[in-house]
């Protein structure tokens, strides 16, 4: 039902995994058992496997996607890339404001807030992640943090771009943990984002986001994960790196 009006898309975050050789072995390996999904498939990669990536996908419908941009088109930012070189190489999704990327490289949500929108003037597809901390939830404010993440993060992103992009909500307690949220878990909280977004724009125009889960998915979990309402794809990390669950992940996508 929900996937007639929006895409389930199942994207692998790598994050710093895997040399330029490795990702091409990878994908190799990944495509023949996702050539026929039935949702989006990206495997977002480092800045340095790009390349090859994309001549990996080639001819698969495998899309590639990166795991950060800089928000100015060029200048004095030593390390940083821009959403021109980005796009000229063939990369269509940006994962932006990852928990990791927060937490250990002072990522604020005004740096997500320009990041996201420079990757949205480009023409990219941001993945823009949200998500609380172990303890917030504790404290009960779940709620609280991930609408004022919503809010700053996507201000001033127009109702025509917001077409563009895709939320990911990753508690970051469930991140590399082996801690999944409960499938009840995310789907409440999928839902909290979907009536943020009615209230930023408009119903039609949050019931046609696709609003990601990402922590410790699996092969295992992904089907009770998926067949929640609000719950329209995963976000990657670990089994990502393995194509036989990460396949599995994708052909649960399918059924869901
Ligand atoms: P894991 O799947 O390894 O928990 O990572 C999730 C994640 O951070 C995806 O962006």
């Amino acid at each position: 039902m929900k996937k007639d009006v929006r895409k389930a898309i199942i994207a692998g975050n790598w994050k710093m995994n895997k040399t330029p050789s490795e990702a091409k072995a990878l994908l190799a390996e990944i495509a023949p058992l996702v050539k026929d999904a039935g949702c989006e498939v990206v495997a977002c990669v480092p800045y340095v496997d790009l390349a090859v990536a994309i001549e990996a996908a080639e001819g698969t419908n495998i899309k590639i996607g990166a795991e950060n941009c800089h928000w100015a088109e060029s200048g004095a930012f030593t390390g940083e890339i821009s959403t021109g070189m980005l796009k000229e190489i063939g990369v269509e999704y940006v994962v932006i404001g990852h928990s990791e990327r927060r937490q250990y490289f002072g990522e604020t949500d005004e740096t997500v807030n320009k990041r996201t929108k420079a990757a949205l003037a480009a023409g990219l597809k941001p993945i823009v992640c949200v998500g609380e901390l172990l303890w917030e939830r504790e404290c009960n404010i779940t709620e609280e943090v991930v609408a004022r993440q919503i809010k700053l993060d996507l201000w001033d992103v127009t109702e025509e771009e917001l077409k563009n992009v895709v939320i990911a909500y990753e508690p970051v307690w469930a991140i590399g943990t082996g801690k999944t949220a409960t499938a009840e878990q995310a789907e409440e909280v999928c839902a909290l984002i979907r009536a943020c977004l009615a209230k930023l724009y408009n119903e039609a125009a949050a019931e046609a986001v696709t609003i990601q889960y990402g922590g410790s998915m699996n092969d295992k979990n992904a089907d009770e994960l998926l067949q929640k309402t609000n719950v329209d794809g995963g976000l990657i990390g670990g089994a990502s790196l393995v194509a036989e669950k990460f396949a599995a992940i994708v052909a649960a996508a399918t059924r869901n």
